[in-house]
């Protein structure tokens, strides 16, 4: 009896692995990066993610002062080092924003303003899988990424002077889409 449990199980799996691996062989994982992603990946994706940040996300205040210094350096981070993908303050995506899977999300229309600062700090400093959001905790000091996290935290009520820097930071790559679809 149990010798045919165990023959049943393993044959299933057999069969499993080999529908999955002639799958894959036949090209019916989609490869593309112009498609949609399906409910079941968006659905798993967001779920692992959610569980991750509540583990791992720090939920201390950021150690660094909520000042002008602080988020004029965060501008200017933000210009060199996201707003290729996230975009400037008039939130139009570049071609490399349009081309790519997931969409990353443009920030000045998008923002990320309601998440706590340490779940922003984790997810610069990670990165976030199967996406194109990279990981930059090897990159960017420590004070740098809280530096960003500031930023994105107050983006929609900057003080004065911060905000003049926001305005005039323009997009590299934006400009109108010039493909014919
Ligand atoms: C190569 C493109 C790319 C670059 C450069 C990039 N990101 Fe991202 N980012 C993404 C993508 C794509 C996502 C969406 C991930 C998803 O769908 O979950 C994302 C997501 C995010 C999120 C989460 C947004 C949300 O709605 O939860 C934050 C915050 C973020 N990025 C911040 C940054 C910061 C800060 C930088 C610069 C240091 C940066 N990103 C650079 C592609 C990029």
């Amino acid at each position: 009896m149990m010798r045919g449990v165990i023959l049943g199980v393993t044959a299933t799996l057999v069969v499993i692995g080999l529908v999955l691996y002639i799958g894959v062989r036949a090209g019916m994982m989609p490869a593309n990066a112009d498609g949609k992603p399906s409910k079941l990946e968006r659905w798993a994706a967001k779920t692992s993610l959610q569980a991750t940040l509540a583990r791992e996300a720090p939920t201390t205040a950021p150690p660094i002062a909520l000042n002008d210094a602080n988020l004029i350096a965060g501008i200017r981070l933000y210009a060199a080092t996201c707003a290729v993908c996230h975009g400037a303050s008039d939130g139009n995506p570049s071609r490399i924003a349009r081309g790519l899977y997931q969409h990353p999300p443009q920030l000045a229309k998008d923002g990320v303003e309601d998440d706590p600062e340490g779940v922003t700090y984790w997810k610069v400093d990670h990165g976030i899988r199967f996406t194109g959001m990279p990981a930059f905790g090897k990159t960017l000091r420590d004070e740098q990424i809280w530096q960003l996290a500031l930023f994105l935290k107050h983006m929609d009520g900057l003080p004065p002077a911060p905000q003049r820097v926001w305005k005039a930071v323009k997009s590299e790559a934006a400009g109108p889409p010039t493909a014919d679809r």
